[in-house]
């Protein structure tokens, strides 16, 4: 089956959204996902794009519509001690589709941008019992930051920021 890649369009935040919530219930936390295309339209494409898609798609024939299946979700970040970082934020390529090479494809698009962007590495989060992708990674090459290194994944939910933050005025 052929496929494209191309960067995510204002048009494709349904078909993001779609994709976001099949990778969460394939993750079992497709409950924890509150967020609307409202949401993904204002934060990729406004003035300061917060996130950036490639999105994979295909075309069974000329007369039919590309049909989107899969898509990257990435940003730059910055490491003090090396410099500009791709982080990976979401990856996936829909079940009927994998093993075809997209996801390859999307790896060897992302890694082509931090060549050209100067960046030292590229970061991502995969959940330990996922354990095809974490051999889909080593397999390319990934260390196990967690393993190697014994960093640990920390969040303030928005409950612990609000207690920290500057009580708002009465
Ligand atoms: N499903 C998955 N993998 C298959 C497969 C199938 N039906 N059939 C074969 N494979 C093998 C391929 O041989 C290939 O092996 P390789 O690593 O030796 O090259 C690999 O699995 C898939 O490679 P490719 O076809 O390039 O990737 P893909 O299009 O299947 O996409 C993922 C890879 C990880 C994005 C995709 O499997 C996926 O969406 N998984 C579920 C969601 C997920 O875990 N995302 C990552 C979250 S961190």
């Amino acid at each position: 089956m052929d496929y494209k890649l191309r960067k995510a369009e204002p048009k494709d935040v349904s078909d993001i959204l779609r994709l976001v919530k099949e990778l969460a219930k394939y993750e079992e936390m497709e409950s924890q996902v509150t967020l609307t295309e409202k949401d993904l339209l204002e934060d990729g494409f406004g003035e300061t794009p917060f996130y950036h898609c490639i999105i994979a798609e295909t075309q069974e024939n000329s007369s039919e519509d590309p049909k989107v299946v899969g898509f990257a979700m990435y940003y730059f970040t910055y490491d003090p001690w090396v410099g500009k970082q791709l982080y990976l934020e979401e990856f996936y390529v829909m079940d009927n589709c994998r093993g075809l090479g997209i996801g390859s494809g999307i790896l060897r698009h992302l890694s082509d941008l931090a060549m050209k962007t100067r960046c030292t590495g590229m970061m991502f989060v995969v959940a330990e019992n996922n354990k095809p992708s974490v051999q889909f990674y080593k397999r390319r090459g990934a260390e196990d930051l967690s393993q190697e290194e014994g960093w640990r994944l920390f969040r303030f939910d928005k409950d612990s920021l609000v207690k920290m933050a500057t009580p708002a005025e009465e």
